[in-house]
């Protein structure tokens, strides 16, 4: 079966649509309820850089989109580098930010690695990897990219029981999976953060625009990862 999910034509026309938290977040969902989905990113992100030197440090963004987490990274003193599929995410973030952004495909055989950070980033990207062939390769280029002692955050349903094809261009992959292919790579698990319970699963059609605010609340108060939702995975690459 030949694979209908073609990244880059799908992420260039997708964003060239719709270059906003919509275009990059959930796009069942309106503009204003993936606001509530991206205020939830961000306090999810504060916990989970609670106590790293962040300050200073090189931040490599994997699938940097529209820039929210480059923002989220210069605002705490960071020296960001965002890497995208798509040109368009590229030129725009070029005029908005200060930064080096490059288009390049994370799980490209001859990814360019950038000089050693001490963060890669990357929310919502690893799971649109689908080919097994390619998840691997994008693995082996983070690696690469990484000090030693660095930090990498991604999301996934780590809570799952197994991976699960969840559309053509999702694939959810389950904590067993990522935790055998990082620790082959030298990543320790340092945690794993709840991010969503009851946001960003469409369950009452129009009226969860309207409960957006209430889901928010709720799933900020979690202290477990769900089974069927994303969570945020902290790995630390192990020092030689
Ligand atoms: C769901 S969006 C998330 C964007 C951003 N990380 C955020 O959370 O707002 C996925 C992003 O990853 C980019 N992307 C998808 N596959 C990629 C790949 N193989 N290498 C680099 N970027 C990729 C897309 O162009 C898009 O900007």
């Amino acid at each position: 079966m030949t694979d209908p999910y073609a990244p880059r034509d799908y992420w260039e026309q997708r964003l060239s649509a719709s270059f906003n938290l919509r275009g990059v977040g959930h796009k069942s969902f309106s503009e204003w309820y993936n606001v509530w989905l991206y205020r939830r990113k961000a306090r999810c992100l504060t916990r989970a850089l609670d106590g790293a030197r962040v300050e200073d440090a090189s931040v490599l963004d994997v699938g940097c989109g529209t820039g929210f987490f480059v923002d989220q990274y210069l605002r705490r003193g960071a020296r960001v580098r965002g890497i995208d599929i798509t040109d368009v995410s590229i030129r725009r973030l070029r005029e908005q930010y200060h930064g080096q952004f490059e288009t390049q495909d994370i799980s490209a055989a001859g990814f360019v690695p950038a000089p050693a950070v001490d963060i890669v980033n990357m929310w919502d990207v690893m799971y649109h990897i689908v080919d097994p062939a390619l998840y691997d390769l994008a693995l082996t280029n983070i690696s690469r990219s990484l000090k030693p002692g660095g930090l990498f955050l991604f999301t996934d349903w780590f809570g799952a029981p197994a991976d699960q094809r969840i559309a053509a261009h999702v694939q959810g992959r389950c904590l067993a999976t990522h935790s055998a292919r990082l620790g082959a790579l030298g990543f320790t698990l340092d945690g794993l953060h709840p991010l969503y319970h009851l946001l960003n699963t469409r369950r009452l059609g129009s009226l969860d625009n309207i409960l957006a605010p209430l889901y928010y609340l709720l799933d900020n108060r979690a202290t477990t990862i769900s089974k069927d939702n994303l969570s945020l995975g902290v790995w630390r690459k192990r020092v030689a």
